[in-house]
């Protein structure tokens, strides 16, 4: 351990003298407390250090000690359902111990040390052992397994090495019989002495390794219509939430936790307020996972970093977040990484480059803003990992630019590495239209690549999406004239595009997340509905060419059934929509027909 002295204080920055040997990103404990700080910066006779902790009371004089390795994270069974802080300490176990305020220098374990799993080896790779085969021992090679919920089975690997890439270290000298045994337990030996522990440590900054990337071709499907079928997400996508305050950027991150179908949810509280998290601690472990059966809280993890809590470990808490969401990747899962906000992230960025007297860049942000964001994004992606399975990570982050104005440097930046952004609209959140995700600002570049795998729930998915596109985008020039000179001056054509465009967003568009039916749409419900708004429309349409007066479309009782069909009909009642649709066909044709023999006449 190399010691040194603090010679200067600036909040969480502090510079330190005689950390010479020390490395860059090592971290140093500060203080009698132990301090948890990272080496950010090293210049000639002083290392400069960002402190996770409070460092209220700290003196200059103060130790400063470097542990010459880098900030990580511990890995293995137990990280599911387990609320963290940006370093990783364990939020309940400190609570526990030292009351609702913690105190600085409190450690905890990131997994509980004492608690034993039950590991199972892998029966194939267990027989090859057995009979004398020597394995190697290659990055990623599962030894077994570990229940870790009931939802999650945790694969023991052998991990990737940090700097030297997936050689083979070594033969597999013993592999574990079953047994149980806690995280620090060994579950294999090579033959160059190399122990296998159920749970490893991993530095946060380094990007675990893969096999090579894969294709965007499956959705993430999240239940939310406007996202799914308008501005599809892919599994391993990047996605950006901007919007002003109080615009439902939260709202919409907690639906997608909710309803999505990743394996694996790591939500990141980063700088926004704490009822935001409580929100998610209370209501989670209630909400049944439609696939599963099991509590949600069964596969997610929480990183809080709210508000209250210092500003260092914001700025880390991404890393922290996107190394365990890789740890899962790595075995094989669909991880969906939330971070709410990437704004706040920024700005404890700013507050750090500003203390470290670093040149500003746009509004204050240090010049390498851009760079930091793009290392995060590229961190997603879905891979073939080192054990030779599928996994990805999918980020969605929130961005609120302030006063809404997406023109500011965090949501421009963003903007370059993000392949799908869903716009919030301010006027769309004040008219209660929740999801307030624009249809016109708001675009996806992975709807050509998932169209494959929705022509699988049905043939019309891309066809239908694009013709209810443009009827909103014709609707929005309509809407132009409408302003001037009202709806009445237009002819009877150009007022069902109106009226159909209206079914669209509300019946189709707008999603209630406290509906009980409402706050999950699955697929197949999504694209049937809009198939049978546009069926509507196409009819409607012939009826109003041969002479009907659109006050006959609108006095149908089907208009509104239509409207509501989101909420009154469950999700997998494909009988109550095929209902829906017969009646539908009667009174358009009915309609149509005695037009037409109008028109024989
Ligand atoms: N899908 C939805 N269904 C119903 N109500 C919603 C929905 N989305 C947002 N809301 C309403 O909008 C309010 C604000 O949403 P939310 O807290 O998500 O905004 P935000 O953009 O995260 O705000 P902030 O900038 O303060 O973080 C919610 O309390 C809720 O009443
Ligand atoms: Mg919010």
């Amino acid at each position: 351990m190399i010691s040194g002295k603090v010679t200067r204080i600036s909040g969480p920055i502090i510079r330190a003298r005689g950390l010479g040997g020390a490395g860059l990103f090592d971290v140093v404990e500060v203080g009698e407390k132990r301090l948890i700080g990272e080496i950010v910066r090293l210049e000639k006779e002083e290392a400069i250090v960002q402190v996770y902790e409070d460092d209220t009371g700290l003196m200059i004089g103060a130790g400063a000690a470097s542990t010459g390795r880098p900030l990580s994270v511990l890995l293995g069974p137990g990280l599911i359902g387990t609320i963290y802080d940006g370093i990783q300490r364990p939020l309940e176990a400190l609570y526990k111990e030292s009351g609702a305020f913690m105190e600085a220098g409190g450690r905890g374990d990131p997994l509980d040390p004492d608690k034993e799993w039950s590991f199972i080896p892998d029966p194939a790779l267990a027989a090859r052992v057995a009979a004398g085969e020597k394995v190697p021992a290659v990055s990623g090679l599962v030894l077994g397994t570990v229940k870790e919920t009931e939802s999650i089975t945790c694969k023991i690997m052998i991990p990737p090495g940090v700097a030297g890439g997936n050689k083979a270290r070594g033969i597999i000298a013993w592999l574990s019989p079953a047994s149980s045994f806690t995280v620090s337990g060994v579950a294999a030996r090579t033959d160059l002495g190399e122990e296998i522990k159920l749970a490893q440590w991993w530095p946060v900054r380094v990007p675990r390794p893969n096999a090579g990337r894969l294709g965007a071709e499956t959705p993430l499907a999240t239940g939310q219509r406007v996202i799914d079928v308008f501005f599809p997400l892919s599994k391993g996508g990047v996605a950006a939430i901007p919007g002003g305050f109080g615009t439902g950027k939260t709202m919409t991150q907690h639906a997608i936790a909710k309803w999505c179908d990743a394996d694996v949810i790591v939500y990141i509280g980063c700088g926004e307020r704490g009822n935001e998290m409580t929100d998610v601690l209370t209501e989670f472990p209630h909400l049944i996972d439609p696939r599963s059966g099991r509590s949600l809280m069964e596969r997610t993890i929480l990183i809080a970093n709210t508000s209250n809590m210092p500003v260092a470990a914001r700025e880390v808490s991404i890393y922290t977040g996107v190394t365990l969401a890789e740890f899962y990747r790595d075995m094989g899962c669909h991880v969906a990484i939330m971070a709410d906000s990437t704004s706040r992230w920024a700005e404890a960025l700013r507050e750090l480059s500003g203390r470290m007297e670093e040149m500003p860049a746009e509004e204050g942000f240090p010049a390498y803003l851009p760079t930091r964001l793009a290392e995060f994004y590229e961190r997603a992606g879905r891979v073939q990992t080192l054990g030779g399975s599928e996994g990805s990570v999918s980020i969605i982050g929130a961005v609120s630019p302030p006063g809404g104005d997406f023109s500011e440097p965090v949501t421009q930046h963003t903007k370059r590495f993000i392949r799908c952004f869903w716009a919030l609209d301010r006027d769309l959140a004040n008219a209660r239209h929740y999801p307030a995700i624009s249809w016109i600002d708001s675009y996806s570049e992975y709807a050509e690549e998932v169209k494959s795998w929705w022509e699988k729930v049905s043939p019309q998915w891309a066809a239908v999406r694009q013709a209810a596109l443009d009827l909103l985008k014709k609707e929005q020039r309509l809407a132009e004239i409408v302003r001037l000179i009202g709806p009445d001056a237009l002819p009877d054509d150009q007022r069902l595009v109106l009226l159909s465009a209206d079914i669209i967003k509300n019946g189709f568009l707008q999603q209630n997340s406290f509906d009980e039916i409402d706050m999950y749409c699955s697929p197949a419900k999504q694209v049937r509905l809009l198939e049978l708004i546009m069926e509507f429309h196409e009819r409607a349409a012939t009826c109003i060419k041969l002479g009907a007066p659109l006050i006959k479309i609108t006095s149908l009782s089907i208009r509104e059934e239509l409207s509501r069909l989101k909420s009154t009909v469950k999700n997998d009642d494909t009988e109550a929509l095929s209902g829906f649709e017969q009646g539908m066909r009667t009174s358009l044709e009915e309609l149509e027909r005695s037009y037409r023999t109008k028109e024989m006449l």
